[in-house]
């Protein structure tokens, strides 16, 4: 099926009660874990890209990785998605390079100026056959470089969702009610709760437009447990319940982003790998188990919290 945009893959998300899992990708272990998995289970996928993995892995490395990747699995729609893009130059370099989805997160800026840069982004990327996501409200944690504190996030205010998206144009809106980036989501001993409230709000303003959420990794505690167990230092480190990621995917969650998942499944597996293998020193005896970490993490996800298994075939009617 090929590099496709996220028009098809929401729709039928949204009216399928399921979302498209948005991976972060940053090196060809990484890739070739989330799209075995996804090929593997029949499920599309979105394969994203953030300012820093340009920066670490360089644009046509990445864009290469991701089209050996299709051609490795012909039978799944895969995307390709410029993550939290900062600026109009980032956006259009990534549309002229091949992606054929890019985030503008100018969610930090007053909400007139986000309109105007999300307009001028666009404009361009509808120019192109590029579709665009969008974000309201400010997650607590990082964004790359804009950083919220804990207990001062901003849940996206659903009086101001439909303005914003008649405005600009966008494609997808990326909304916060309550995920952060990052493995530290919720403080110890509280109890992770999202706000649902919010987003039946947004969605209600918003029929049948796709919504989508950041920070969504539910930091499997084994991979926790085997950091901390092998060397690493992450004590208190908690993600979001999955019974909670389900229910966002029933309703109008259509893109599901994880990426600290990732670097925990592949942290922890090479942690182990080191500590009981420490003559070992081939980059291929250790990067294999941490790419079987992902893929099994990756089609666990597909399987049991996105709901997309199977549903490549929804996009070829
Ligand atoms: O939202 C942040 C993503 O996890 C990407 O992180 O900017 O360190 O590549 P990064
Ligand atoms: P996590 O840190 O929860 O994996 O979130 C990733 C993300 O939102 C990428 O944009
Ligand atoms: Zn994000």
């Amino acid at each position: 099926m090929g590099l496709v945009t996220t028009t098809e893959m929401f729709r039928k998300a949204y009216n399928g009660g399921y979302a498209i899992g948005a991976f972060n990708v940053n090196n060809m272990e990484i890739v070739q874990g989330i799209t075995e998995a996804a090929g593997e289970l029949n499920s599309p996928v979105i394969l994203q890209v953030s300012k820093g993995a340009r920066a670490y892995a360089n644009h046509t490395y990445l864009v290469k990785l991701v089209e050996a990747a299709i051609i490795e699995n012909p039978q799944i729609p895969i995307a390709l998605h410029l993550d939290h893009g900062d600026s109009f130059e980032l956006c259009k370099s990534c549309i002229d390079g091949g992606f054929t989805s890019v985030m503008i997160d100018a969610s930090s800026k007053p909400f007139e100026e986000n309109i105007e840069i999300t307009k001028k982004v666009v404009e361009y990327a509808h120019a192109h056959g590029v579709v665009v996501e969008a974000e309201l409200g400010t997650l607590a944690g990082v964004e790359d470089e804009v950083s919220v504190e804990a207990g001062k996030e901003m849940y996206t205010r659903p009086e101001e969702v439909e303005e914003f998206v008649s405005k600009t144009g966008c494609d997808s809106l990326a909304i916060a009610i309550g995920t952060s980036h990052g493995a530290y989501k919720f403080k110890p001993g509280t109890k992770p709760q999202l706000r649902f409230d919010v987003l039946e709000e947004c969605t209600k303003r918003l029929p049948g437009f796709p919504i989508v959420l950041h920070g969504s990794s539910s930091v499997p505690q084994e991979f926790v447990e085997m950091v901390n167990q092998y060397g690493g230092n992450m004590p208190g480190a908690i993600g979001v319940p999955e019974d909670q990621l389900r229910h966002a995917a029933e309703l109008s969650v259509c893109k599901i982003n994880i990426d600290s998942d990732i670097r925990l499944a592949m942290t922890g597996n090479i942690r182990k790998y080191f500590a009981e293998h420490p003559d070992h020193f081939d980059p291929r005896q250790y990067l294999k188990p941490a790419r079987q970490a992902v893929k099994d993490m990756v089609a666990h996800k597909i399987t049991n919290v996105l709901g997309s298994a199977g549903k490549a075939a929804d996009l070829t009617k």
